[in-house]
């Protein structure tokens, strides 16, 4: 959450900002801003998003190669122009972006008033910016003089929370400082020229080369070099990496919204996904990212996973997997609440963290409680670099490629590929699956991204379904089994892109309250494919029709007796029933697009919402 983007070098620094900021906005597009260094800082921001910040710099002085920029996703204070980033400090020191929280800024904030500090904005960041420059005067006053970077290192051992920095200074107009904890910092090194940024993407056009800031890394970045310290002062040797990001993979390659590429993308980030581990001919199946561990994993007597959000439905149909095909017990929870609630965890235990971005702050935190307790923990990811890979002993990242589209879709059948192989693999190992269903889960799970390739072509369809129901002020979504958590899924969807009230329910649980909420105004989407509770599915449909219930079935095709009771269907190609929510989650999120874009929202960019969750 908010997006930092900051350049020295050569180029003119706004082009570079701007540009970044957009690649970034996923992150958040509250407000926006940049700062420029030279005789004095020009800071420019306002309430909206990049584009409406690129408007205000139409009759702006933004010439300078050194700058720095913000796109904001609000915690302190609302998305108002003073609250925007950048920050700059009372008396004029230091300016400063920031992504993550202050969690003491209350406290240190009423140190600073007494010293006489006056705010400007709600924020935390503001504090941080005043904190610094009271450190930097106050020690100049004491005759001690402290370097602009001390007197940020300094500020910082003071601070709890999270950040992600860049700070600007006064007395040091040509030096960036970046510094990082908790949030996300990446550093591009290219030809006499830096870039710093909250993820690669607003680098890749310009570098490859990249240093992925550590907790505590303090980074001092000018014409003549970097300088990486960290919060004790102790010398850091960077460790640049290449990165296999390509630009056209950030782009929308002619499709409207982000949100469907990706959804478009998904036969392609499956194949990818299980590409060079899962062999068809062979029926050969290797996760080598795990191969450290493999042992513990097969002798777990127990398996958690955590997660938040799309991540933690996807836990939950890993849950369905894993004590089907290893009955390893498995237990699925948000890391929200694992953080907070005291878990017994054994040593041995062995829990699985998913996250897309690698990033989200709750289930960072949970894995360090896991790890502290003994457990084995292990990530699924998709960002390459992120933190949550470089928390945890061993892993196996999704190659669903970048998910820039707020709305996770590719990223949760990614990582549900990753969950069927994991489970696949301890299974055999420990006996859980015969050779033989093994083998035939191999056959079945390498031909999911043609049949999904399948369930796209109906799109039109979908959309013409989607039509029918836009108005709709309310809806149900109901499975039962592996299907369940994709009913939470599609539900969490429609909300939060469409603003329609929606809710996830087992079909069976209907009878238990919900069923009160049908009428005829009420959309009820139902994933009825064939599985061994297909008649009791086919008995819940009757109830909803029973009440008027308008009910959308999600079915097999060439199903014929749903579609006599279903006021429309839409079919997906036949699979084994633990890899349905593969297929039946593609029409769900076909469905909220479409309805999305009908009601006219904004689907790449939902209102309150921010992809990479940085703050809890
Ligand atoms: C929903 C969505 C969120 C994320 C959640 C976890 O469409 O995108 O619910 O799934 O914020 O994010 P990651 O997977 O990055 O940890």
């Amino acid at each position: 959450m908010c997006g930092i983007v900051g350049y020295i070098g050569k180029r003119q620094a706004c082009e570079v900002l701007i540009k970044g900021l957009k690649r970034l906005e996923y992150r958040g597009y509250d407000s926006a801003g940049v700062a420029f260094s030279g005789d004095s800082f020009r800071i420019y921001k306002c309430k909206g998003k990049v584009s409406d910040l690129e408007e205000q710099l139409k009759d702006k002085n933004i010439n300078g190669c050194m700058g720095m920029g913000h796109t904001r996703w609000a915690t302190h204070g609302e998305p108002t122009n003073n609250n925007a980033h950048p920050h700059q400090s009372m008396n004029g020191k230091f300016v400063i972006i920031h992504n993550g929280i202050i969690e003491n800024y209350a406290k240190l904030k009423s140190g600073l008033e007494k010293e006489g500090y006056k705010f400007a904005s709600e924020t935390d960041t503001e504090v941080l910016a005043n904190l610094i420059e009271y450190v930097y005067l106050h020690n100049q006053n004491n005759g001690d003089s402290l370097s602009c970077v001390d007197a940020v290192r300094v500020a910082l051992n003071m601070v709890e929370g999270a950040y992600g920095l860049v700070i600007m200074s006064e007395d040091n107009p040509e030096k960036l400082i970046a510094a990082r904890k908790g949030s996300p910092l990446v550093i591009g090194i290219g030809r006499g020229e830096y870039f710093i940024a909250s993820d690669a993407t607003p680098i890749i056009e310009y570098t490859n080369s990249v240093i992925y800031l550590n907790d505590d890394d303090i980074a001092v970045i000018g014409l003549d070099g970097l300088n990486l310290t960290n919060l004790k002062k102790v010398k850091q040797i960077p460790n640049i990496k290449k990165i296999d990001l390509k630009l056209d993979e950030i782009e929308k390659n002619g499709f409207e919204h982000y949100m469907l590429k990706e959804i478009y993308e998904q036969p392609r980030a499956i194949r990818d996904t299980y590409r060079g581990r899962l062999n068809f001919e062979s029926k050969y199946l290797k996760l080598g990212g795990l191969h450290n561990v493999f042992s513990e994993l097969k002798e777990a007597k127990r398996i958690m996973i955590i997660a938040c959000g799309t991540s933690w439905h996807a836990g939950l149909v890993g849950e369905y997997l894993f004590e089907e095909f290893t009955r390893i017990p498995t237990e699925v929870e948000y890391a929200s609440e694992f953080r907070y609630r005291n878990p017994v965890i054994n040593k041995g235990d062995l829990v699985i963290a998913i996250s897309q971005s690698g990033e989200t702050a709750d289930t960072l935190a949970a894995i360090q409680l896991a790890k502290k307790a003994g457990a084995i923990v292990i990530g699924i990811c998709n960002v390459v670099g992120s933190s949550i890979p470089r928390e945890t002993i061993a892993g196996v990242y999704t190659h669903a490629g970048p998910e820039i589209g707020v709305a996770s879709t590719k990223a949760f059948t990614a990582q549900v590929t990753v969950l069927t192989m994991m489970a696949m693999a301890i299974g055999q190992a420990n006996q859980g699956l015969t050779e033989k269903e093994f083998e035939d889960l191999i056959g079945e799970l390498y031909a999911i991204p043609d049949k999904i390739e399948k369930i796209l072509n109906t799109s039109n369809h979908i959309k013409d379904i989607a039509e029918k129901i836009k108005d709709s002020t309310n809806s149900l979504y109901l499975g039962r089994g592996y299907l369940f958590p994709v009913a939470l899924e599609g539900a969490l969807k429609l909300k939060e892109i469409s603003y329609i009230h929606a809710e996830g329910y087992p079909a069976a649980e209907m009878k238990h309250g919900p069923i009160a909420l049908i009428d005829e105004k009420m959309p009820v989407i139902v994933l009825a494919t064939k599985d061994h509770s297909y008649d009791k599915i086919v008995s819940n449909i009757q109830e909803v029709k029973a009440r008027k219930g308008c009910i959308i079935a999600i079915v097999t095709e060439g199903d014929t007796t749903i579609k006599e009771m279903a006021d429309y269907v839409i079919e997906v190609p036949q699979s084994d029933f633990a890899l349905a929510p593969l297929l039946t989650v593609v029409p769900l999120q076909l469905l909220s697009y479409y309805i999305a874009v009908y009601r006219g929202c904004n689907v790449d960019q939902p209102r309150n919402l921010a992809k990479s969750v940085t703050v809890e």
